[in-house]
């Protein structure tokens, strides 16, 4: 039996329950994966919350957007992989849980230099960070503005960034502005003032915005500081960015997903993070019984880097 997180209503954080499952048998193209990590994003609590609509033909719900774990079966015509790989699943939904089956084409191999709870935290923000940075044509000598840039996404976006040439101006709070130049920005606070104080930082100019916060200030900040609105990409606030005009990125209305720029982008970060020159940071890891507890955690932000469940 497999031990699977589900919601069986819509709510806060209680309705979570661990309940038991057949895990299934892999079909045509699918493998059996016994899961040793799996990444926890706002995606996740969004799906039961109501963010994202509450229609109950729907329940119970299925979380989990991404895992990392080791091959325990192959269907037919699933060859690419065999039993005892390690293998990192996304994108996948229902990985929270101790077993998943999936399409052998959602997995690619995890490189042994990466531990389990990184690799099951790394592709769902590291795939919309390579995505956000193409959208905004980041390139060698541009200042990019990263709002948000001490979150998941946001820590990957300033790294690739950086990676790229890019000078990265962050935006996060005080307390997290060590981490920033760590990971290779110019910290700045949110908060009024916020223009203000990028300008200060760079009088040539803000070529470039990621928007990973989600807020009207960040939004318009971004468009107060950068003239082309087709280099400010938001991947959190689409009413306010197709307002402005400005690149809303992901699956919600007028959003574009960059369904194949983000699977493309999957065994680079995989490369990347495994030979450190990519840097995951686990902030806090759960038992997967602890699953209402990791989404509080997660919901009032206090947790800086990935959080991540282990079976
Ligand atoms: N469209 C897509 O495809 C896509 C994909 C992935 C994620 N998302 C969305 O993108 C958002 C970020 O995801 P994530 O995984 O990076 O979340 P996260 O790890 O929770 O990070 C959120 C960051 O926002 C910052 N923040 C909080 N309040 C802020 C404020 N008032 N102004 C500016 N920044 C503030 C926090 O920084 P401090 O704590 O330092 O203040 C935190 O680091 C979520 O809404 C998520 O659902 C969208």
């Amino acid at each position: 039996m497999s031990r699977v997180v589900v919601a069986a209503a819509y709510g806060g954080p209680e309705v979570l329950a661990l309940v038991e499952e057949e895990p299934g048998t892999p079909g045509p193209g699918e493998v059996l994966v016994e899961v040793r990590a799996a990444g926890v994003n706002p995606a996740d609590w969004k799906t039961y919350t109501g963010a994202w609509g509450s229609d109950p033909a729907r329940l119970p719900l299925r979380l989990g957007f991404e895992a990392a774990g080791v091959v325990l079966a192959v269907g037919p015509e699933g060859e690419s992989f065999a039993p005892g790989d390690e293998v990192i699943a996304h994108p996948v939904q229902g990985a929270y849980a101790d077993h998943l089956v999936v399409p052998s084409a959602d997995l690619v191999p995890k490189p042994a230099g990466l531990d389990w709870a990184r690799a099951g935290g790394l592709m769902l923000a590291g795939t919309t960070a390579v995505h956000a940075v193409a959208a905004a044509a980041v390139g060698a000598g541009d200042t990019v503005l990263v709002h948000g840039a001490s979150g998941g996404v946001g820590a990957m976006v300033t790294q690739l960034a950086h990676h790229r040439g890019a000078r990265v101006i962050g935006t996060a709070s005080p307390a997290n502005h060590e981490y920033l130049v760590d990971l290779g920005a110019a910290p700045v606070a949110h908060g009024p003032g916020l223009v203000d104080r990028v300008r200060a930082l760079t009088p040539s100019g803000v070529h470039a915005v990621i928007d990973t916060a989600g807020t009207d200030e960040a939004l318009d900040a971004s468009v107060a500081l950068v003239s082309d609105r087709r280099r400010v990409a938001t991947i959190a606030n689409g009413v306010r960015g197709t307002e402005l005009g400005v690149r809303v990125l992901g699956h919600g209305p007028g959003g574009d997903p960059g369904t194949e720029v983000r699977r493309a982008a999957r065994r680079l970060l995989a490369e990347l993070a495994g030979s450190g020159r990519l840097t995951v940071r686990v902030g806090a890891t759960y038992h997967l019984a602890d699953v209402a507890r990791a989404h509080r955690a997660g919901i009032a932000g206090r947790v800086v880097g990935k959080i991540v469940l282990v079976p």
